[in-house]
């Protein structure tokens, strides 16, 4: 495992947004049929692989989904991986409490958004962050962090 600056291990945050925890039942011909437990499983398989420490967070409220990324201050987390579901389109709220934190991040989606309406073509999320990744389903979380983990760890 990885130690960063405070000697602990380096850690990454995963946060899912609104409805995210239905999937596997939810449009399934939009989203897959692969539950999150089972994405979350992969994430830290991955994460072992890769050196990193993960934890993961699914909240349907706003409010909680900038709690939690508040707790990132103070370089407890080195960086994450965000998937704000419709939030990503609509909160200035979420995008602030990531720029206040400044914890680096990669957007992902499971869909191609911008394949979709036009309403979720527009991301609050995609200007501050690494980069943005979408329409892979559950392979976009895990190239997010594949690609969060290069930039923060270059030796990975
Ligand atoms: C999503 C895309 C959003 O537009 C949608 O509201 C979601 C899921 C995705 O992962 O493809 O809830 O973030």
């Amino acid at each position: 495992m990885s130690a960063g600056p405070n000697g602990l291990p380096v850690r990454i945050a995963v946060l899912h947004g609104p409805n995210l925890n239905l999937l596997g039942e939810r449009e399934p011909a939009v989203y897959g049929t692969v539950t999150l437990e089972q994405i979350n499983a992969r994430l830290v398989e991955i994460g072992a692989e890769l050196g990193v420490a993960i934890e993961t967070l699914q909240s349907n409220s706003e409010g909680a989904l900038i709690d939690a990324i508040q707790t990132w201050r103070g370089a407890r987390v080195a960086g994450a991986i965000v998937n704000a579901g419709a939030y990503s389109h609509t909160s200035l709220a979420i995008r602030d409490a990531l720029v206040s934190v400044g914890v680096p991040y990669v957007e992902v989606h499971l869909s191609n958004v911008q394949a979709r309406e036009p309403i979720r073509h527009r991301s609050m999320l995609a200007a501050d962050a690494i980069g943005a990744i979408g329409g892979f389903g559950p392979e976009s979380y895990y190239l997010g962090l594949r690609g969060l983990v290069t930039r923060i760890l270059p030796s990975a």
